[in-house]
This record gives C-alpha cells, structure tokens and sequence, in this order.
C-alpha cells in the first residue's frame, strides 16, 4: 500500500500533515507526532503586526506612535501574549529541524505588503523545508474594493515567493467573489500550492454586559463540505499542490478531500480533542478504507471526485441547489 503523495515539491511518506496550531510549540510533542505518523508539520504563525511592532519598538517609534495606529495597536496581543517571539520562532524552526526528520512548514501571518515579508528569507536560512502564508483578513472598509484587496494580497505573495527557493504554500479564504480566479493568480505569483481554507474565528457578545467573547471552537467534520467543494472545483485547473484544512476528523474526512483532490490533509481539532497518537489511528482505518476500495495508493484515487468530467461546474452546483431547495415539501 503506497501512502506517499508530493507536496509543494517535497516527498511526504503520506498525507497527514500537522496544521498550524500550539504543536509546534513544544518538540517533545512534534517528535510524538512524528512518531505517529504525521508526514509533516506546520508551525503556528509569525504574524505581519507582531513582526512590525518589533520593528517599530526597535527604532524607538512605539513610544510616539500615530493616534490611530494607538489605537489599533492596543486591539493587538502584547509582546508577552504571542508565546514566540521573531527569534525565538526562528530558533524553534531549528530546534524542530535538529529533532525531526519530517519536512518543517514555518508559517508567516499577514496580508498587506511591507519589510514584515523579510521573515521569509530568515525562515530559510533557519532551514524551513517550506513556507506556509496566511492570507487572513477581514476587510471591514467600505472603501476598499475586492480588486485592491486582491492586489494586495498577490503582491505579498509575490513578495515572499521571489525572496526564497523554499516553495510557498498560501492558505486562504472561502469568501473571495471568484475563488477559482484568485487560486490561479497565486500560482501565478509563486506559490506552489493553496490551502483551503482558513477558518474565521467568529465573535459573540454577551445580551447581558454587551461584551464581545472571543472564542476558539474547535471544528466540527460539517466544515469539510465548504472546501471538499471547492477542492473539487479546483483541483482540474491547478499544477501545483492543494491542502485540506477544516473539519478533517476521520480517515472517511481524509479519503474524501483526497477524492475531491487534495494532496494533503492538515489535521488540527482533530488532534487537539484525541492526542497525537491518533495520527496512526487514522493511517490504519485510511489503510482500511483504500483495502476495502481496492486502491494500492493514494495518487489512484487522488481527484476521482473533481469536477474535471463536469463540463460546466456553475451550473452544476447551480442546478444542485435549486434540487435541494425544490426537494423539500410541507
Ligand atoms: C489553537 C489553535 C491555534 C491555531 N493557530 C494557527 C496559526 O497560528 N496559524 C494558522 O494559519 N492557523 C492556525 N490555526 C488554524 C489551524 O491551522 C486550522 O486551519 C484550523 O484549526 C482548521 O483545521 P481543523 O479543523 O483541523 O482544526 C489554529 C487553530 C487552533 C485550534
């Protein structure tokens, strides 16, 4: 049974890959991972504001800043809150790399273009096999149009794709007005695969004291159904590699984002609600599943259920939808 599938260029010895997440925070849990089965891991992020307000401390600017940028600043998570600081994130991409023999995804956090993007070329030299770059925003300007946001977004890419040979992955949203079109763009602009997707980590208040509460669910498996979608309709038009992220709970999850065309499959929740140990759990009922469906390794089935027969795939899901909502009686 061949479990090994490429990604970004780099031979892993199967599809499970570690998301970004606390795990890699600690060695000593990466190596159980590693252990178990994990095919590659991810670091937690280095975001754009915490590598700027670094820099600005360091030129002396912190202490004057701008009244609006005050403001926001304060939004942000002090030094102390982000538990790893630029060098100390640096200096665990070599303590991972000294300890593990699976590829290091080191993950940069930010949208907008500026001297933030450098960390790439130090994540490099750190010796990261890979760059993961999170494209998460909310853009809550009524006066800024998607095409700006976009264009910002593609010449981060750019940015940090030109700046290293390590291939870049960019993890991205659901919500962009033609997924497909910007998926292409990225490829376009370096990257050697996307991610699908981020997940919006999504407020609610309180009707009593009118507080915000942040909160951090971790996902449930009907999430994987927003990106089996779009890995499917996807998966015809691109050369390189494409990751599930979001809602991956069982080996069925995993099979499915494979049959839909994902090259990888990140595993987080997952992993946080069951131990590390549960990566080979899933590795023996995916070998169960591919037994049962007589498939000998992963780059048979990998894409079977892509929309590459479908000949016109907006009408295809546009057709689905009016099914459903025509199949319900009262
Ligand atoms: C505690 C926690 C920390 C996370 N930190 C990061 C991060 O630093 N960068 C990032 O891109 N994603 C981060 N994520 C998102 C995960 O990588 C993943 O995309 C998301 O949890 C969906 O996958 P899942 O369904 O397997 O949990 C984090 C998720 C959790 C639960």
């Amino acid at each position: 049974m061949k479990f090994a599938t490429h990604y970004l260029g780099l031979k892993l010895r199967n599809p499970f890959v570690v998301g970004a997440s606390p795990f890699s925070d600690s060695v000593h849990a990466a190596c159980q991972l590693q252990d178990a089965g994990a095919a590659a891991i991810v670091m937690r992020s280095l975001f754009e504001e915490q590598i700027d307000a670094e820099q600005r401390a360091l030129t002396h600017h912190l202490e004057t800043p701008a009244e609006s940028f005050s403001e926001a600043a304060s939004f942000f998570p002090s030094f102390e809150e982000y538990q790893l600081t630029p060098d100390l994130y640096l200096k665990q991409i070599e303590h991972l790399k000294n300890s593990l023999t699976i590829p290091v995804i080191a993950s940069l956090n930010g949208c907008r273009p500026g001297g933030w993007t450098d960390y790439a070329r130090k994540f490099e030299a750190a010796g990261a096999d890979a760059i993961e770059l999170n494209l998460y925003q909310l853009v809550t300007d009524p006066a800024i149009a998607a095409d700006d946001v976009e264009a910002d977004m593609l010449e981060t890419v750019r940015a940090v794709t030109t700046s290293v040979k390590i291939p870049v992955a960019v993890k991205i949203s659901a919500f962009h007005t033609a997924p497909a079109h910007f998926a292409l763009a990225l490829e376009h602009a370096g990257a050697a695969g996307v991610v699908v997707f981020n997940r919006f980590y999504q407020p609610d208040f309180s009707v009593e004291d009118l507080e915000v509460k942040p909160q951090l669910k971790l996902s449930e498996p009907g999430e994987l159904l927003l990106r089996l979608r779009w890995l499917s309709i996807l998966s015809p038009h691109m050369r390189g590699s494409l990751s599930a992220t979001g809602g991956v709970h069982s080996a069925e999850d995993a099979a499915k984002a494979i049959l839909a065309g994902a090259h990888t499959v990140q595993l987080v929740s997952v992993l946080l609600k069951h131990g590390p140990r549960y990566i080979s759990t899933l590795l023996s009922n995916l070998q169960h599943w591919m037994t049962e469906h007589e498939y000998s390794s992963v780059d048979e089935f990998r894409g079977a259920m892509n929309l590459s027969r479908c000949p016109d795939p907006s009408a295809f899901e546009r057709a689905n939808y009016q099914r459903i909502l025509q199949s319900w009686r009262v």
